[in-house]
């Protein structure tokens, strides 16, 4: 089955537009600033020429208060996460929220036409949930060059002909549900149920002329650690190895928001963005088949030599 917002599709031309970073048009430089004035006026120490940079002060908890070393180690965690995406590779997003991620992603990458991002929501059930969602998908298409497609399940990815054996790396952030179950054993269940899904399809996507990957991103403690993520990987994919599992910084990406599946909630969302900084992680898992050709193709070379 094709899906039917890819048949025909122009790809938009690249505009030298400068997109807005944030919906209050305020850079992340400005809430640096901002934060470092608002901490004088507290009588918090503020080094004279002391620059409070994106490594030092967090845009969504407003954190400061960091030593150069800490913000060097800071810094490295961050480009380790942006690092795992490179320009030129085809990207699938699934389970985008406000396409916050997706639009971040294409920005750092600058070019974006290898980028597929998704959402399970309809785009009118987008428009209700988060009032930014239409700006992201327009920035993403028109600016960069990306493609977005909205209604799109994660767990049937592998019924739309245009990506089977399509991309190189496969990313979903933070998967949830969002049904409220309050039963929860039933919701660990049906989350792993979701992944088991989503790996079977998603593994299907991977093109395996290519070293490649799929990324699902998860905060640390309960009820995730009950998802037993890797494992349910495992079991349903044995072809797939977790790669590594490395922090999930959410100021790597300027401009992400994270968002609940039951959309933008004013109250919920800084704390969502401070639960995201205590250990959430991006596991990585590997396709192992190109792995074994390249260690293949490294004993054929040796052997090579010796003869
Ligand atoms: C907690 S939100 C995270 C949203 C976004 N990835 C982010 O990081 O802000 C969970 C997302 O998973 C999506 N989701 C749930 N079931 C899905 C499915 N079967 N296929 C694709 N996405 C799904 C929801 O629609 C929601 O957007």
């Amino acid at each position: 089955m094709a899906h039917h917002n890819l048949k025909g599709m122009r790809k938009p031309k690249l505009l030298r537009s400068k997109p807005k970073n944030r919906k209050d048009g305020k850079t992340k430089k400005d809430k640096a600033k901002a934060l470092e004035a608002k901490g004088e006026a507290r009588g918090e120490k503020v080094l004279p020429g002391k620059r409070v940079g994106p490594a030092e002060v967090s845009s969504k908890t407003g954190k400061t208060g960091m030593n150069k070393k800490e913000a060097r180690a800071l810094a490295n965690l961050e480009k380790a996460h942006r690092d795992l995406y490179a320009k030129d590779e085809r990207i699938l997003l699934v389970g985008e929220g406000n396409f916050s991620f997706a639009r971040s992603l294409c920005k750092h990458l600058g070019s974006a036409s290898g980028v597929y991002a998704t959402s399970f929501d309809t785009a009118a059930q987008l428009s209700g949930k988060y009032d930014d969602a239409a700006e992201h998908r327009k920035e993403i298409e028109e600016t960069f060059g990306g493609t977005c497609l909205t209604g799109v399940d994660c767990t049937r990815i592998h019924k739309i002909k245009e990506f089977k054996g399509a991309f190189r790396k496969i990313v979903f952030n933070f998967p949830h549900m969002g049904s409220g179950e309050k039963d929860v054993e039933k919701s660990v269940a049906q989350h792993r149920q979701l992944l088991a899904a989503f790996f079977a399809s998603a593994v299907k996507c991977l093109d395996l002329n290519l070293g490649c990957s799929i990324h699902v991103s998860l905060k640390s403690g309960e009820p995730y650690r009950s998802w037993k993520l890797v494992q349910t990987a495992r079991a349903v994919c044995p072809e797939l190895d977790l790669l590594t599992a490395t922090p999930f910084m959410i100021d790597a990406f300027e401009g992400y928001e994270h968002r609940r599946t039951a959309g933008f909630n004013e109250r919920h969302s800084a704390k969502d963005s401070e639960e995201l900084e205590k250990g959430a992680k991006v596991y990585v898992f590997r396709h192992k088949r190109k792995q074994e050709d390249e260690v293949n193709e490294e004993s054929v070379r040796k052997r090579a030599k010796v003869a």
